[in-house]
């Protein structure tokens, strides 16, 4: 298995997972009208997506289906189709470099490849283990019973709490899907996660991990030896993140994971094909709002690698970050007021793929025959430089394939906060025949004091990546995504009651 996919002495009910929350204030709730579709009914004629990831993708599907095959849909990318779902080659062979794992409850991204006729890669077994920079102080063994029994001795009944805890959330968290199926959409991410949850949920995205596990009874040796090293994985930050990111990331159930043949990000060219979205390859720059009688639309200026070109919307998602870290590039013109900046940044990740021998010495194993893991999680020790490493798994499994022996050459995906230094990957490897390293900003660098982002920034503009300061998945920018084509169309065509509404569990019971 890849680090993304964690499976420590236990079944792993760890790994990330992506839910999607979305959040949003309406900015201009001065007009009581305003972000709403023309009296006479008219459909839009253009709608504009910036950025081809998961999340831009989706969101053309989605508005497809809900605005019909006439409106025209462009989707801007300045880079590649996928975002951060990518691959580098090693030897002829793809390896992901960005989002790898995918859970079986994340329901959009099943439906997207059952749709799109993809195939899940086949999972190979994997062994995981936690290393403390000195020496391992949790093993996956082969047997099921005694890792479970293992964990007990050590944790005592932690582990069955903390169990307990994630999976009534995960239970909240799935009505998503229902609440979607009927249509109805969140104004804003706190909205969303208030309908799923409760203010339980809200109060999760503002109070640390540590303190939502310590306060359930989790010991403090379970939190650094078990739950430290999945974040370390999956977000590359400790446990003062929000709860409930955390639970996300813990939630996940006995290695029912997956990733698509061929590479995640065959989803997303999948999908705007599915979605006979016009794909435009350029940098959009700056995002105006014309005013023209009652009518407002946006013109969007962008650069191709041979023109600059401007042309007018009635409806703009934006489907990438806007924290200054992330760089889009995009400046906003003509609001009155001026759109806020998004506060906070986002936490570099560096995925690197080292084609080479690991180093077993430095893991405490002079015989590299006899280290039997494939992922190696870490605690959070100040001399350790990465976050994890884990033997890697090429995106087309053939039905002949096996993992490298670690006395063999092999494939292997490093995450760690910075680029590795020549000395750090002689101390991780012997010795490497090549390393392709991919600079991520990754996810946000969460705070539990952070408000979060808006989905709705103006009439007809809407930001999906707010959803990732609730929890950052595929799987979320996919909840995301479905959210912003209800609330787009609902909007447009002033069906008020689908958004926001409350005790949507007892609605749905009743209509159906
Ligand atoms: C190392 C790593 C590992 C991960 N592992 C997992 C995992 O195992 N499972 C999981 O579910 N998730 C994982 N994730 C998270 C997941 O990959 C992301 O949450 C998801 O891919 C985000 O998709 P997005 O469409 O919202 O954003 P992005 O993929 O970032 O897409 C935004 C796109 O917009 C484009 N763009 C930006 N600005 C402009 C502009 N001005 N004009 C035109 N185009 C623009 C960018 O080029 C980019 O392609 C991982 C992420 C990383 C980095
Ligand atoms: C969430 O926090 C608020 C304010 O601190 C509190 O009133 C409420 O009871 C909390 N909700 C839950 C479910 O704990
Ligand atoms: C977690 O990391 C942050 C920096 O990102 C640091 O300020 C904080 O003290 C750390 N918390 C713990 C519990 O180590
Ligand atoms: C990898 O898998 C994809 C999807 O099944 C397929 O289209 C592609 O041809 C495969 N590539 C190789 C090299 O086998
Ligand atoms: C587009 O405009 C920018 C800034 O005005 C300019 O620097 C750039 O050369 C232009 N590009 C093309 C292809 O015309
Ligand atoms: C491997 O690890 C050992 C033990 O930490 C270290 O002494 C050695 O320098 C490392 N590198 C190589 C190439 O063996």
């Amino acid at each position: 298995m890849e680090p993304r996919s964690p499976r420590a002495a236990v079944p792993p009910l760890w790994i990330r997972f992506g839910f999607g929350l979305l959040a949003a204030v309406l900015l201009d709730g001065t007009r009581a009208d305003s972000g709403f579709g023309p009296l006479d009914g008219a459909p839009p004629s253009r709608i504009a997506i910036v950025g081809a990831g998961i999340g831009g993708t989706a969101t053309a599907h989605f508005l497809r289906q809900h605005f019909g095959p006439e409106v025209r849909i462009d989707v801007f990318e300045r880079r590649a189709v996928g975002g951060q779902l990518a691959t580098v080659t090693v030897n002829h062979q793809d390896y992901e470099s960005g989002g790898s794992i995918i859970h079986s409850l994340n329901l959009h991204m099943q439906d997207f490849v059952k749709q799109l006729g993809l195939k899940y890669r086949k999972s190979v077994a994997a062994k995981t283990a936690v290393f403390n920079g000195k020496e391992f102080i949790l093993e996956e063994t082969d047997w099921y019973l005694l890792d479970l029994f293992r964990l007990w001795w050590r944790y005592g009944i932690s582990f069955i709490r903390l169990q307990m805890w994630v999976e009534e959330i995960m239970e909240k968290f799935m009505r998503i899907y229902k609440y979607q199926a009927h249509g109805y959409a969140f104004s804003s991410v706190e909205e969303l996660l208030q309908s799923l949850g409760g203010s339980g949920f809200l109060n999760m995205t503002r109070r640390s991990l540590s303190e939502s596990l310590l306060e359930l009874g989790v010991s403090q040796r379970f939190i650094d030896e078990v739950i430290v090293p999945i974040m370390r994985v999956n977000y590359g930050q400790n446990i003062s993140i929000p709860a409930f990111v955390g639970a996300v990331s813990l939630a996940g159930a006995q290695s029912n994971l997956w990733a698509v043949e061929g590479g995640n990000k065959l989803v997303c060219s999948g999908l705007l094909k599915l979605a006979k979205a016009n794909l435009i390859r350029a940098q959009v720059n700056t995002i105006s709002l014309q005013t023209t009688g009652e009518s407002q639309q946006y013109e969007l200026s962008y650069s191709t690698q041979t023109e600059n070109v401007s042309e007018t919307y009635d409806i703009v998602v934006i489907a990438t970050p806007l924290q200054q870290s992330v760089d889009a590039g995009i400046s906003f013109r003509g609001f009155e007021p001026r759109l806020p900046e998004m506060p906070g940044f986002y936490h570099q990740t560096v995925a690197s793929i080292v084609h080479g021998y690991l180093n077993c010495s430095y893991f405490g194993f002079s015989d590299p025959k006899l280290f039997p893991f494939t992922s190696v999680l870490t605690t959070d020790a100040p001399e350790l430089f990465f976050n994890s490493v884990a033997s890697a798994c090429p995106v087309n499994i053939t039905a002949g394939f096996r993992r490298k022996q670690p006395q063999e050459a092999g494939v292997y995906k490093v995450f760690s906060p910075k680029p590795l230094e020549k000395n750090q990957l002689k101390t991780l490897f012997k010795s490497y025949y090549s390393v392709q390293e991919t600079d991520w900003q990754a996810y946000p660098h969460y705070s539990s004091t952070q408000d979060l982002p808006a989905v709705v920034l103006h009439h007809s503009l809407y930001y999906l990546n707010g959803i990732e300061w609730a929890g950052s998945a595929m799987e979320m920018s996919s909840v995301a995504a479905k959210n912003i084509a209800l609330l787009a169309y609902h909007r447009w065509t002033r069906q008020l009651e689908m958004i926001d509404q409350k005790d949507l569990m007892i609605k749905i019971k009743t209509e159906l």
